[in-house]
């Protein structure tokens, strides 16, 4: 069965990248043909006159994949700001016909698909005229369960729980947590908040993502190679299933 998650964050520069960089490298290394995605990207670096996705080229870094950036980054915007104003600075016409058509692509082209939202969940995409379009309406349209990504940091309790919450309002499915930077000695806090983020909540921590030292593309593809369990895919294979069936019913 084809698989795809939507990759959010409980704030901007949580660590979405790298685990979406990750858990695409992962799964390739184990045989599964998955590509990361990022619809859309504010912050592209300019260069030559060209856009340059930088979460985009964090992936490629980490894995060899047969994409080039056009086809896992829709849409690339330069200014480092929400997108629904970095689209308007730019004057850009998005389409979001185009992200469910490069989204149908990939998945027909692979067996699994980690598309990365922009900044949080409550985040805008378009604000136009006659429709506010938010980044819980693209998922929504694309039909993917949610990962929340977190960190064990102090306030991380509230800011997790919020997240799922705002996802339930807006009736989209999680599917569990992956803790970035989760020391693999957790202070008693670090240990706290997770284990209360998952009695409080419901939903299962899926993976903890050790603190990587520099050189971080290196490291990381050694933590790869070394088959370290840091996520626990038959789990994340589980919860998956679980929302494919509960689609197919409906
Ligand atoms: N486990 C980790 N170990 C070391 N560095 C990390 C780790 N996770 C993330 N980083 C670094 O932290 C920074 C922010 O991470 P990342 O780009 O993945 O966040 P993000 O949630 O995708 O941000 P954005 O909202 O801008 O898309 C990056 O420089 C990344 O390399
Ligand atoms: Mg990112």
């Amino acid at each position: 069965m084809k698989k795809s998650l939507f990759i959010t964050g409980t704030d901007t520069g949580i660590g979405k990248t790298f685990v979406t960089g990750y858990l695409a490298a992962l799964l390739r290394n184990n045989g599964i043909n998955a590509v990361p995605y990022k619809p859309i990207q504010s912050g592209g670096i300019n260069t030559n006159g060209k856009l340059l996705s930088e979460d985009v080229a964090f992936y490629q870094s980490l894995t060899s994949l047969p994409y080039s950036q056009e086809e896992l980054c829709t849409y690339c915007l330069e200014d480092a700001v929400s997108p629904h104003l970095a689209i308007k600075k730019a004057n850009k016409n998005v389409e979001i016909a185009a992200i469910k058509k490069q989204l149908t692509k990939l998945q027909a082209e692979n067996d699994f698909v980690l598309v990365e939202g922009a900044g949080g969940l409550a985040v805008p995409l378009l604000d136009e005229q006659e429709r506010l379009y938010m980044t819980t309406d693209l998922i929504r349209d694309l039909q993917l369960p949610l990962l929340i990504v977190t960190e064990p940091h102090l306030g991380m309790i509230n800011h997790t729980l919020m997240t799922v919450a705002y996802a339930q309002l807006k009736e989209i499915p999680i599917i569990g947590f992956i803790v970035n930077n989760m020391p693999r000695t957790p202070t008693r806090m670090q240990q706290d908040n997770i284990e209360m983020i998952e009695k409080i909540s419901g939903f299962p921590i899926l993976g903890m993502i050790p603190p990587m030292k520099e050189p971080i593309v290196a490291n990381t593809n050694k933590m790869i190679e070394s088959e370290d369990e840091v996520i626990n895919l038959p789990l994340l294979f589980e919860k998956i299933e679980i929302f494919s069936l509960k689609k197919e019913e409906v």
